[in-house]
């Protein structure tokens, strides 16, 4: 993972922007603007960039793209610095709805770039504590993000997994032999995936704990575990729970157990937060889920992930918010903020050497 912050980013025809140059500083930046006029956007497209896909759901080339430009193109021009090394890194890319290219330092290139991003809405904590398939996707997502072996794997586990559910669908299900090949496959990705799961959890929960008591002084205990039925040192106990749960998958024609199934529990206190904490105390929680997870990359990497925390707003109260603004002032990573409250923005304006942006109907300035 490559130690780097964004620089200057421009792009053409990205949802409502215009085409400005955005300049950005090394650490706190801070994005302001009325609703609906460009803050999150600004946040989507540094995602964008980095990840080649948005956060936002449903975010198909003809939604990002902006509905008044004239070309049916959208462009982008970055400049971003190693921090190791202070080279400049140039990445460009034309997305169209052929396809897309892309040129790093201006040669032309397929892969991504292998710098860490971050998006954090604290919103999303609601998402978080309610659905077990956001929480499922959230750690696929950042475990992914920090180990490629996990990401590939989890890639092979879901396309034989969708295989064999097409094999279960059809009625009456055939394919017996072809079912068990691939049983045989799933059952070492399950324990390997599993095992990478588990080391994840052990590797975050420090940072969990410690997070939670830096970012809002709050004397609780916070800690996540995995809610598994798989075993993940006998391979046979996978064998025998596959064998045993055919004839139901065979009647519902889809695999109703393994890892796809398995669930988080962020504890609180050792209760499920979901359960016993109050709205505020779920999104501290959550809150300080990702900022362990930006400790874990650091102490991965030796670098943080680019941080992206859109809407700091509501539900937390002054002492928290303060809290967390000095949590970040005494960190040294690049964090891109934006909110349209204004208590908030005024926090945010006594912070001595942020960049702040100011966004007007997707016209930026810097203030
Ligand atoms: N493809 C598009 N082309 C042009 N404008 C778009 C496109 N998609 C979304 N928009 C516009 O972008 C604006 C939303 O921008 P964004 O979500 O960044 O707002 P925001 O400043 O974050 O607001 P809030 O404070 O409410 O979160 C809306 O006005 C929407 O109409
Ligand atoms: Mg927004």
């Amino acid at each position: 993972m490559l130690p780097a912050i964004i620089e200057k980013l421009q792009i053409q025809n990205f949802r409502n922007l215009e085409s400005e140059i955005i300049p950005f500083g090394p650490n706190i930046n801070c994005i302001f603007g009325e609703n609906g006029n460009g803050k999150t956007n600004i946040l989507e497209a540094v995602y964008f960039l980095i990840k080649r896909k948005s956060f936002r759901k449903n975010a198909s080339f003809p939604q990002i793209l902006g509905i008044d430009g004239e070309n049916p193109e959208i462009l982008f021009s970055s400049l971003f610095k190693n921090t190791a090394d202070e080279k400049p890194i140039t990445y460009s890319g034309k997305l169209s709805s052929d396809g897309s290219s892309w040129h790093r330092n201006g040669s032309s290139t397929n892969r991504k770039l292998d710098i860490g991003v971050l998006f954090i809405n604290p919103f999303e904590s609601h998402g978080f504590h309610t659905s077990a398939s956001f929480r499922r996707s959230w750690i696929d997502d950042q475990l992914g993000q920090i180990d490629q072996d996990y990401k590939k794997s989890l890639g092979r586990y879901n396309k034989s997994l969708r295989f064999r559910n097409k094999l279960l669908s059809t009625k009456p299900p055939q394919f017996q032999k072809q079912i068990d090949a691939i049983d045989k496959e799933l059952g070492p990705l399950s324990l390997m995936l599993t095992n990478k799961r588990l080391e994840f959890l052990e590797d975050i929960k420090p940072f969990v704990k410690k997070a939670f008591h830096e970012l809002f002084s709050e004397e609780h205990d916070l800690t996540i575990t995995l809610d598994t039925k798989i075993n993940p040192q006998r391979l046979e106990s996978y064998y025998e729970l596959a064998e045993k749960n055919r004839p139901k998958d065979e009647v519902l024609g889809h695999t109703h157990y393994g890892i796809h199934k398995d669930d988080y529990v962020l504890l609180f206190d050792g209760l499920n937060s979901y359960d016993y904490c109050s709205l505020g105390q779920q999104k501290m929680s959550y809150l300080s889920l990702l900022f362990a997870y930006i400790e874990l990359f650091r102490y991965k990497f030796n670098s943080f992930p680019i941080v992206l925390l859109d809407d700091v707003s509501g539900e937390l109260d002054k002492f928290r918010w303060s809290r967390l603004v000095e949590y970040i002032k005494n960190k040294n990573f690049q964090v891109l903020i934006t909110t349209a409250n204004d208590n908030f923005k005024k926090q945010l304006d006594e912070i001595e050497g942020a960049n702040k942006i100011q966004v007007t109907s997707g016209m930026i300035k810097v203030l």
